[in-house]
Formats: C-alpha cells, sequence, structure tokens
C-alpha cells in the first residue's frame, strides 16, 4: 500500500448551531493516487477541501495528514505549516476568494517568495507556468480585472508555481470555456502523470470519469454515500440519482 497523504476519521464539521456541512467522515488518501468528492450542490464537498486544507478544524474527528495530526501540531509550529502549505496546495471554488495582488505576476509570484524560494528561481516559474496555462499576456494585468475562467487559470497557476505534490482542486472546470476545459483537463493528466496526488471537488461525472480513478461520493446528508472505483460507481445509475448526481 503507498503512503497515506490525508487519513480522516469520524470527522463533523458545523458552521454554527445546527448548521451541519459534514458528518462523521472516514476516508484516506494515498501518495499517487487522483480522488474525487463527488456530491450534489450543499453536501459538503467545499467544506471537506476546506478540514483538508487546515483552513476549517474539524468539530469532531481527526484529520492526519503525512501521519500527523493536521490541526494540533501542523498548523500550530509554523516550521511545519510551511512544510504543509509547500506539499500541499489548494485551489478555491471561487477565485475572488483567493486572488489579492495588484498584478497577475505577483499574484503567481506571492507563495513561492513567501516560503523564501530565490527571485529569479520564481521568476523563472513564473513565466514557465504562465506559458503552460497560456497566461503570459495577463502578467501584466490585474487579476481582478480578468474573465471567471481567466481567474480560474492564475488560481491553478499560483498553486503550480509552488510545484506542491498534493492538489486539492475545488471545482476546478467552473467558468472555464470548452477550449480551456480541455486544456485544463490535459493539464491535470500531466501532473497525474508526474506524480501528483489530486483531489478533485466536482459535481461534475463526466470530469471525474475523465481525470479520476477513485471516488468518495457524499449524499445530501453530508455524510459519505459509497467511496469506490470511479468507473465502477459511474456505472451505477439509480445511485447516482439517489445521491442527486444526475436527474
Ligand atoms: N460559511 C458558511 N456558513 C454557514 N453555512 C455554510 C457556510 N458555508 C457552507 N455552508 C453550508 O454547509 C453546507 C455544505 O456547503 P459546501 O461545503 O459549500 O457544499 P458543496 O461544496 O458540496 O456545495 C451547505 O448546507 C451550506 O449551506
Ligand atoms: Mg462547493
Amino acid at each position: 500500500m503507498s503512503d497515506l497523504v490525508f487519513q480522516l476519521s469520524n470527522v463533523s464539521y458545523q458552521y454554527g448551531a445546527g448548521l451541519e456541512a459534514v458528518r462523521n467522515l472516514s476516508l484516506s488518501v494515498y501518495s499517487g493516487e487522483s480522488v474525487a468528492l463527488l456530491g450534489a450542490n450543499g453536501c459538503g464537498k467545499s467544506t471537506l477541501i476546506k478540514l483538508m486544507n487546515g483552513l476549517l478544524v474539524p468539530t469532531e474527528g481527526v484529520i492526519k495528514a503525512f501521519g500527523e495530526p493536521l490541526h494540533e501540531t501542523t498548523l500550530r509550529a509554523k516550521q511545519a505549516e510551511v512544510t504543509f502549505r509547500r506539499r500541499v496546495g489548494f485551489v478555491f471554488q471561487n477565485a475572488d476568494a483567493q486572488l489579492f495582488s495588484p498584478t497577475v505576476r505577483e499574484e503567481l509570484a506571492f507563495a513561492p517568495l513567501q516560503i523564501g524560494i530565490s527571485v529569479p528561481e520564481v521568476k523563472q516559474r513564473v513565466q514557465d507556468i504562465a506559458e503552460l496555462l497560456r497566461v503570459a499576456h495577463l502578467l501584466e494585468r490585474s487579476p481582478f480585472q480578468l474573465s471567471g475562467g481567466e481567474k480560474r487559470k492564475i488560481c491553478l497557476g499560483c498553486v503550480l508555481t509552488m510545484n506542491p505534490d498534493v492538489l486539492l482542486l475545488d471545482e476546478p472546470t467552473t467558468g472555464l470555456d470548452p477550449r480551456s476545459q480541455e486544456e485544463l483537463i490535459s493539464l491535470l493528466h500531466q501532473l497525474i502523470g508526474a506524480g501528483k496526488t489530486l483531489v478533485t471537488a466536482t459535481h461534475d461525472i463526466a470530469l471525474a470519469a475523465r481525470i479520476t480513478t477513485r471516488c468518495i461520493v457524499m449524499s445530501e446528508s453530508h455524510e459519505i454515500a459509497r467511496q469506490g472505483e470511479t468507473s465502477e460507481t459511474l456505472a451505477d445509475i439509480p445511485f447516482l440519482r439517489s445521491v442527486n448526481l444526475i436527474a
């Protein structure tokens, strides 16, 4: 069995009294696999991804990342947090929540500079990633004045300039036009081929089918409805209907 990246044991999260977002989740993610978090709107995918990223702390249960409890040790000690942030990149569902710099170039350079990567190295990474994502012509623009699809590419670029081992992607194709979606999918295939671990939250079963081998399906009662191979799970039409993933 390959190395564990994440291990969640009986994890629940409530935004407030009675505002349950995820309930009693137990799951594991292994190094090098591409996993989908599938579920209808509101079932708790974004919450789960924020828990895995350490942005939210479970109300109940334990999350381990790389074998260590995420919230007690990793995110409290400065050095451990830097190590975690280097290894795990996160792309928000809402691009506007992630962008803050005056230019795209500064946005792409921010995180790697923050963790102490040298200026020439960061410059090179920004250039390479901008070309890979075909956004080099946007580098001097304000990220706030871009289209939705362009913003999403920049958010992904911000993560790629960190070159993390693990990517947590929340609805990565939303707002992208068909050609950009195809480019993104082929980029994700390259990342998977390079041995990255991908966790993708989506309600798009076609996307899950193309980029993941395993899926964790959430129910509208915020629990895990099923975990298994993507191909097998997506072939079960009555099940997909029962969790409101197809009409
Ligand atoms: N900031 C918040 N405050 C209160 N409730 C929230 C907040 N964010 C999400 N929720 C609720 O938590 C549940 C799960 O939301 P979310 O994780 O965004 O689901 P998904 O990403 O699957 O659409 C929903 O019922 C949603 O209304
Ligand atoms: Mg969501």
